[in-house]
């Protein structure tokens, strides 16, 4: 049913649903999810590349219904794992429109991705070359594309930067080892190569690594077409685009960065005499992260060495990204008004290591206590795709709300999940 309930002084409401309502009625932790900004944010994406491709990437965030929102948003899927592949097929999502990444994909991954018939399949190394043509089959046709490592720095964290030659994925462009594989993969008769792919990392705000990626992936397309006179119609610029964690922080500005890789992406192709080729990108946190919140509801609060630690009753498990990767988020008292007066504290998880902390050294009001809910916002991407089953407190459940309406997605791992799991003794 449809949300009656006044929200009380200091509830915060989202999707027309008050957080506190949703906590009584989900429990907690659990992931909010708010439908309409989902589809606002493909929206934006339509808007701002109405001639490319846009594939939202599925390892952000990824339920049967966000697969189904972004297919009606007219977006296609990236994919890295017969999982990933499987959500998106159980929600109707036309395989066509998916596209399997992956720098190891297994012989799990690419006969499910064969069998269900995705439309193109991202190739990360040489070996998997010959492994795709022998599973699609002498009489066979699989449309693939080569990741390549254009040897650009970019990204909010060493561990989120993909461009640059000392990582693992793609194929290096300047030791000429992409080119190389590209020579091989033309010679593949069932495997038709429609593009050139590359993923500069996550978290970028700035345009400029995108322009760079351009003129490197136009000037490779170039190249490929004088050596074996193959010309190439797709190039895929990949995902990354930045959110703001915390109010203030930058974002990608989306449509300077369309704006600015359509006309690099014009230059580059008329000063090579390349037909402009149809542009792809991947973005994920920037359509899920913000439309998403982590509720969570505080068990205790400890004064000790000089600190105020708020404990909740989530943490490293449901979010790793502050441990990872040293991320700040900007968590909130919501469910009722507190007190003006705020306090330093940092707030913690129930895990048991001194890491798990969910926010470290934030403002909250004074007399936050055992009770009180707390609201981590921009917990749509990343946080329950990397959610652990750590000390086995069970995967928090998700909601989503639309018009104030809350409905549940996804459950929360039981007790009897984790325990039947178990099957040996
Ligand atoms: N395409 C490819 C091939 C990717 O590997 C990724 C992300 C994306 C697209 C989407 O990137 P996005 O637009 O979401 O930045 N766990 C990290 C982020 C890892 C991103 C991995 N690849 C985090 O929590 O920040």
């Amino acid at each position: 049913p449809a949300s009656t309930a006044e929200p009380r002084p200091g509830d915060l409401t989202v999707g027309g649903v008050a957080l506190a309502e949703i906590a009584g009625r989900f429990d907690t932790p659990v992931y909010v999810l708010d439908e309409s900004e989902v589809r606002r944010r493909c929206q934006n994406y339509r808007d701002a590349f109405p001639e490319a491709e846009i594939h939202y990437a599925a390892k952000a965030f990824l339920c049967r219904a966000m697969a189904h929102w972004v297919e009606e948003e007219g977006l296609g899927l990236d994919v890295c794992s017969a999982g990933e592949l499987e959500l998106a097929v159980a929600a109707g999502f036309p395989p066509d429109k998916i596209v399997l990444h992956g720098n190891a994909k297994t012989p799990h991954d690419l006969k499910k991705a064969l069998s269900y018939g995705v439309g193109r399949i991202v190739i990360d190394s040489p070996s998997e070359i010959a492994r795709i043509a022998a599973a699609v089959g002498p009489d066979g046709h699989q449309k693939v594309m080569v990741r390549v490592v254009p040897g650009i720095s970019a990204g909010g964290h060493e561990k989120i930067r993909t461009g640059t030659e000392d990582q693992k994925f793609g194929l290096s462009i300047s030791d000429g080892y992409a080119q190389h594989a590209i020579a091989r993969i033309l010679d593949q008769p069932q495997l038709e190569l429609t593009g050139l792919h590359c993923h500069l990392g996550s978290q970028i705000t700035d345009v400029k690594p995108y322009l760079s990626a351009v003129r490197r992936m136009v000037g490779l397309m170039a190249r490929l077409r004088e050596q074996h006179g193959v010309v190439l119609e797709e190039l895929d610029l990949g995902g990354g685009h930045g959110v703001a964690y915390r109010p203030g922080e930058q974002t990608m500005d989306l449509t300077r960065l369309a704006r600015k890789v359509r006309a690099e992406l014009t230059e580059a192709c008329a000063a090579a005499g390349l037909t402009v080729p149809r542009l792809i990108i991947e973005p994920g946190r920037a359509i899920a992260g913000p439309a998403g919140i982590a509720l969570y509801r505080v068990v205790s609060v400890k004064h000790t060495g000089g600190h105020t630690f708020v404990a909740v009753d989530g943490g490293m498990s449901d979010n790793p990204r502050p441990a990872l990767y040293g991320v700040r988020y900007a968590p909130r008292l919501v469910g009722r008004r507190g007190s003006t007066t705020l306090a330093p504290v940092t707030v913690v998880g129930r895990h048991c290591e001194a890491g798990d902390v969910v926010a470290a050294d934030v403002q909250l009001p004074d007399d936050v206590g055992a009770g009180d809910l707390i609201a981590v916002p921009v917990a749509g991407a990343y946080h329950l795709s990397m959610a652990s089953g750590y000390n086995l407190v069970g995967r928090p459940p998700v909601a989503a709300v639309r018009d104030g309406r809350a409905r549940l997605l996804v459950r929360r791992e039981s007790l009897e999940d984790i325990r039947s799991r178990d099957v040996g003794l």
